[in-house]
């Protein structure tokens, strides 16, 4: 996305901002992290308090008007230019049958450039088996209030390509963790800019 000058993302389901996020790795981009639980925008509110370029904000990813419409992205976002929205192991967290189509659909539409995503989803196929999973990722998925959803695969590339999206090789989203994790989907893209009129 930076080869492609994007220099503004918005961050969705961010978790706290620390070592290696987007701040860190897109430089002299402008980040808002949008995260719903309250204690974690008020961690990443202190991490951030000396990074004018980000900010964190409280709010559903199910709500693109309140994100968009929020002070500080309003700031920081200018839905004139190109734009990256992350979605990385936030969109598990829809209760069925809530689909990322409407979320997704509703950023790509505030903006009058192209807009870039990068998102994954776990699948339910290999089905989760609980005695595969490593210790990290095992007592991760214990301590998560909000349950996750496995989907069928398949169903992360539909939701997207709903949403107005194409998918293309921009780059590979990394695997961070060591241990086995549930299988997941990924999907990097771009949706066209609006037509005028
Ligand atoms: C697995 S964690 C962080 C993932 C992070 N993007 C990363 O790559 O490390 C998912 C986060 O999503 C947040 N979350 C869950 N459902 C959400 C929702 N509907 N809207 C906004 N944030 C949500 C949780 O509070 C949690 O901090």
């Amino acid at each position: 996305m930076l080869g492609n000058g994007v220099d503004q993302f918005i961050d969705l389901g961010s978790g706290l901002p620390t070592a290696d996020h987007v701040h860190h790795v897109a430089g002299d981009a402008r980040v808002v992290y949008v995260d719903m639980d309250s204690e974690t925008v008020e961690d990443a509110g202190m991490i951030l308090h000396s990074v004018p370029d980000a900010a964190a904000i409280r709010a559903d990813i199910q709500q693109p008007g309140e994100i968009l419409a929020h002070t500080e992205t309003r700031r920081l976002i200018d839905t004139g230019r190109p734009v990256g929205i992350l979605a990385i192991g936030i969109l598990d967290f829809l209760p069925p049958p809530r689909t990322a189509i409407a979320p997704l659909t509703g950023l790509r539409n505030a903006f009058e450039r192209d807009v870039y995503v990068a998102a994954t989803l776990l699948t339910d196929q290999p089905p989760l088996d609980p005695d595969q999973l490593g210790l990290a990722a095992a007592l991760l998925l214990r301590a998560i209030a909000t349950p996750i959803t496995a989907r069928p695969p398949g169903t992360l590339r539909a939701w997207l390509g709903e949403s107005g999206f194409q998918e293309a090789e921009y780059g590979s989203i990394p695997e961070r963790q060591e241990e086995p994790l549930p299988a997941a989907e990924t999907f990097i893209g771009r949706g066209g800019a609006i037509p005028p009129g």
